[in-house]
C-alpha cells in the first residue's frame, strides 16, 4: 500500500478483517472498512488539501467520518491497482472515482456511546461493473413517523417473509438501506433524483436467493431486486430492475447494489 506522505504514525490503520462487507461482496471488488476514527479529526492527514476542501467548517463528527472513509477509498484504491489520486467530491456530494474505477462509500457513527462506528469503501474496475452502491446502517429502526416515506407495505411484507414470524426484525432500515445503495450505485450513471418511493425493492424474486433464515446470532444474508416503479423515472443508462445482496451483522446491515458489465 502506498504511502502518500501521510506520516507514519498515521499510516497503521488497523482494517476489519473480515468486515461485514467482505464477507458480503464478490472478490472482484476491492473493500477496505474500519470501525473507528484512528486519530482524532483535528490530528489526521489529508490525502490531499484538494480532497479536503469543504472540511473547514466542518465539525468533528464529519472531518472524521469523511478523512477515514477518504482513507478506506485510498486503500481500497492502493490494493486494486490504481494509481494514487485525490478523491473529489462531485456537486452533489457523489465521489469523483479515477478513470477506470467504480466505486462507493459510506459511514455511520458515532452518534453516541454505545452507537457502532464504521466506515467503508467498496471499488472495482470499471470493465466489470457498470455500477456499484453500498450502504452501511445500525440494525435498528427507523426513527418513529420515516417508516411509511420510504418503504411500501409491499416491501416491508416481502421483507418479513425472510425472518421467522413472530419475530420482530427492524425491516424498514434493512429497505432504507438498500435504496441509499441503489441511488449511490445509479446516480454516477444517470445524475438525476430519485424519491424512496420511486422504487420498489422485492426479496422474492430473485432466483438465487439464500436468506430464509435468521438465526439468533451470526450473519444472516440474502439478495433482492430494485425496480424504479414511477415509469418516468427510468432512465436509459441503466436497466430498470438491478439485484444487490444485503448482509446482517448486528450490530449492522450492509447492503450493495451492483451491475455487472
Ligand atoms: C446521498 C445519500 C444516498 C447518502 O447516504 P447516507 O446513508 O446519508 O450516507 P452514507 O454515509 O451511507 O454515504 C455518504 C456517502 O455517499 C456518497 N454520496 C453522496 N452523494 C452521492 C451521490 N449523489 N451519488 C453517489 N454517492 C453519493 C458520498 O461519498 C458520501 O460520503 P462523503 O460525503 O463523506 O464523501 C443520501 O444522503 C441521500 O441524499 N439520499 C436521498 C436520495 C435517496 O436515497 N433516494 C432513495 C431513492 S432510491
Amino acid at each position: 500500500m502506498k504511502s502518500w506522505g501521510i506520516p507514519a504514525t498515521e499510516r497503521q490503520l488497523i482494517f476489519l478483517n473480515p468486515g461485514p462487507l467482505r464477507q458480503l461482496l464478490p472478490s472482484t471488488i476491492q473493500v477496505s472498512e474500519i470501525d473507528h476514527d484512528p486519530v482524532p479529526a483535528q490530528q489526521a492527514t489529508p490525502f490531499s488539501t484538494a480532497e479536503s476542501t469543504g472540511l473547514t467548517d466542518a465539525v468533528e463528527q464529519r472531518r472524521s467520518e469523511f478523512l477515514t472513509t477518504r482513507r478506506c477509498a485510498h486503500e481500497a484504491l492502493a490494493t486494486a491497482g490504481a494509481p494514487p489520486a485525490p478523491l473529489m467530491r462531485g456537486p452533489r456530494g457523489e465521489p469523483q472515482w479515477p478513470a477506470g474505477w467504480v466505486g462507493s462509500l459510506t459511514h455511520i457513527g458515532p452518534t453516541s456511546a454505545g452507537r457502532p462506528t464504521y466506515r467503508a469503501a467498496a471499488v472495482a474496475a470499471a470493465d466489470r461493473f457498470a455500477a456499484l452502491g453500498i450502504d452501511a446502517e445500525e440494525w435498528a429502526p427507523l426513527p418513529h413517523g420515516t417508516s411509511g416515506v420510504i418503504c411500501t407495505e409491499l416491501e416491508l411484507r416481502s421483507a418479513e417473509a425472510l425472518f421467522p414470524a413472530a419475530t420482530a426484525q427492524p425491516m424498514d432500515r434493512l429497505v432504507f438501506s438498500i435504496k441509499e445503495s441503489f441511488y449511490k450505485a445509479r446516480f454516477p450513471l444517470t445524475r438525476t433524483w430519485l424519491d424512496f418511493l420511486d422504487v420498489e425493492v422485492d426479496f422474492g424474486s430473485v432466483a438465487t436467493r439464500d436468506a430464509g433464515v435468521a438465526r439468533a446470532a451470526g450473519p444472516m444474508t440474502g439478495t433482492f431486486s430494485v425496480a424504479v416503479s414511477t415509469p418516468d423515472r427510468r432512465h436509459p443508462a441503466l436497466p430498470d430492475v438491478l439485484s444487490g445482496r444485503f448482509l446482517i451483522r448486528a450490530p449492522l446491515v450492509v447492503t450493495a447494489v451492483m451491475l455487472e458489465r
